[in-house]
């Protein structure tokens, strides 16, 4: 039988960096061309944080956005969930620093740490915690500061990612509107295809790591991409079927941004129609665990999406993890 939601989105809100970092800007860095980068990833500019700003910093900008829109104070959240693989320092979390720059109470705040998959994990940890009644107002936030861990030298990494954050609040269901499904997987075997090895237990940071940028990103693209075509479409497919639902009942695909290929070859899979599947990569890049909330935001805004929209939602990053939602707004 299907089950009524328990939890459901109250408010959305989005912060990209004032900074641009266009192709052409990046053809001065590397050997590359604004045909090679719009060709292959449908991306045409980037946004870059500035000297100073933090992880937290943006997070918190989105929060504040998201609360507004929710109507909901900071003071009334019972949790804050953040998805980053940049967050401020090791340790603490990023959450305990957005904790304090938004002014909530000593609600748990915990970061999770699922790469591109981070907000739609954060998502479906937070309608569970909603459906057990333990919580009635989490923050779920998707942050990356990506232009400071990747390496600027080399073009197969440099030219896909950007900064931003985006973020919702999530409170109970009301009626047939809310969270329908959400799954979450990860599959290990594929661990090192995307990865920054050095700043860990396995390999502390040394003089040596630091020589060989192993303090940066690296990724086997191709291993990242079949990986996405194949189990971003299987989640999709359970998110709606789990919902009890049809692909046609879906109004609005908001899929993570990572390569527009990816996309086109996912929501083709599916018979998705074109119009359907929103997209900001042209602008914005691929901002990891913050791509989803602030395209959802950003549509929500804009009044594209409009409440009772169905809207799938699905993610896949390093791991590789991936998942996927169904909401009705
Ligand atoms: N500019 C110009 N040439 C480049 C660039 C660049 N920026 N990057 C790579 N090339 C070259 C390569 O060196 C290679 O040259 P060669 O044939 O002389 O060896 C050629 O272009 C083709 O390289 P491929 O890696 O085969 O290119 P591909 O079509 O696979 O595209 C890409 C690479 C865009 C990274 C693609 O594999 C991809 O998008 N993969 C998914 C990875 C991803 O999105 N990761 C983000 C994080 S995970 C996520 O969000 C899902």
């Amino acid at each position: 039988m299907i089950q009524p939601p328990k939890s459901r989105i109250l408010g959305t809100g989005h912060f990209l960096p004032p900074n641009v970092r266009t192709n052409a800007d990046l053809e001065k860095l590397v050997e590359t061309s604004d045909q090679w980068i719009r060709e292959r990833t449908g991306i045409g500019e980037r946004r870059v944080a500035g000297d100073g700003m933090v992880t937290s910093d943006m997070a918190a900008n989105a929060a504040k956005n998201a609360l507004e829109a929710a109507g909901t104070s900071a003071s009334e959240l019972d949790m804050i969930i953040v998805g980053t693989v940049t967050p401020d320092m090791p340790m603490p979390a990023t959450a305990v620093f957005v904790q304090q720059k938004i002014g909530a109470p000593h609600c748990p705040a915990f970061d999770i740490s699922a790469a591109c998959a981070g907000f739609v994990f954060g998502l479906s940890i937070a309608d569970k915690f909603i459906a057990s009644g333990t919580a009635k107002r989490i923050l779920v936030i998707g942050v990356e500061l990506l232009s400071r861990v990747v390496n600027w030298e080399d073009r197969t990494t440099c030219v896909l990612f950007g900064d931003g954050a985006g973020a919702v609040v999530l409170g109970p269901a009301e009626g047939d509107r809310g969270l329908l499904s959400t799954n979450t997987h990860t599959d290990g075997s594929l661990g090192e295809s995307l990865m920054i090895q050095a700043g860990g237990s396995a390999m502390p940071i040394t003089v040596e790591a630091l020589a060989n940028r192993k303090n940066k990103v690296a990724m086997r693209g191709q291993d990242i991409f079949k990986a996405a075509v194949k189990n971003l479409h299987s989640a999709s497919q359970m998110a709606v079927d789990q919902a009890g639902m049809k692909n046609e009942d879906v109004d609005w695909v908001v899929p993570h941004q990572a390569n527009l290929r990816i996309i086109d070859q996912v929501t083709a899979r599916a018979n998705y129609p074109k119009h359907k599947v929103l997209s900001n990569i042209e602008r914005v890049g691929n901002t990891s665990s913050a791509s989803i909330p602030i395209l959802l935001d950003q549509n929500v805004r804009a009044g594209v999406i409009k409440p009772r929209d169905v809207v799938l939602m699905c993610a896949l990053g390093a791991g590789v993890s991936w998942g996927a939602a169904l909401v009705r707004m």
